[in-house]
């Protein structure tokens, strides 16, 4: 549990996580997201997946240079698992219970969107990872940055350079990544409740406003309703 000195309130953990295809302005937005909440006052760690940890980031190495592509989509989901199993466990997990707002650059979403997408997983295989590998956590709010796919491909192209070659994941080809986006964008409208969708393709600041705006909101209820 931590104190919030300014108007002597508690929250216990808070897990955010942000969603989206490529280039839709995730880390941008995070960092915005944390520098607000720490003025609140609020202790907050920012992460992401794959990654996250040392554990975390050697899978990262393993599945962004493309090592793991060739033993298909089914080897690709376990180690996103194991990676998000080491994450929930070393860092995520200890943060929440210590009463830390967790700020996570893509988390299960992406699984049921990149992998979750491949003919080659029989049903309800990603379901039993992602329960394997949460341990019960899921998210308290998600924001899924939507931007159409070619819109989004530009940037992240932009962002690169061209010296940077493009991931494992980046050099899919743009009907996969709209496919992605639609699959997004389902997963919201299935679960209202914890997933925000944000028009990425808006001013950065526009973006950063509405965001803080529903966090806010959210932080606030919870933490009347530990009162
Ligand atoms: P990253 O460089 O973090 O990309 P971005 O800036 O787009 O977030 O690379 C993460 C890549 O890994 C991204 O293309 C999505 C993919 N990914 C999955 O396929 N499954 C997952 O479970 C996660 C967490 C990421």
């Amino acid at each position: 549990m931590t104190t919030d000195c300014n108007k002597g309130l508690v929250l216990s953990g808070f897990f955010i996580t942000f969603e989206g295809g490529e280039g839709g302005g995730k880390s941008t937005q995070i960092k915005a997201l944390a520098q607000h909440l720490k003025k609140k006052g609020y202790d907050v760690i920012v992460t992401r997946e794959p990654g996250g940890t040392v554990g975390g980031e050697a899978v990262r190495h393993v599945l962004l240079s493309g090592l793991a592509e060739k033993y298909g989509s089914t080897i690709e989901a376990v180690l996103f698992a194991a990676a998000r199993a080491d994450h929930v466990d070393e860092l995520i997990e200890p943060a929440l219970n210590a009463g830390k707002v967790v700020l996570c650059d893509r988390f299960i979403d992406s699984t049921r969107v990149y992998q979750g997408n491949s003919t080659e997983l029989s049903n309800g295989y990603v379901e039993i990872l992602e329960k394997a590998a949460i341990n019960g956590h899921m998210p308290d709010l998600t924001f899924i940055l939507d931007i159409p796919a070619s819109e989004g491909m530009e940037r992240a192209g932009k962002r690169r350079g061209k010296e940077q070659q493009a991931d494992r994941f980046e050099k899919d080809a743009i009907t996969i990544q709209e496919q992605r986006r639609q699959t997004f964008l389902k997963i919201a409208k299935h679960e209202p409740h914890r997933c925000h969708i944000i028009d990425a393709t808006q001013q950065i600041e526009e973006v950063t406003y509405q965001i803080t705006d529903i966090c806010d909101m959210l932080m606030d209820k919870k933490r009347n309703a530990t009162y």
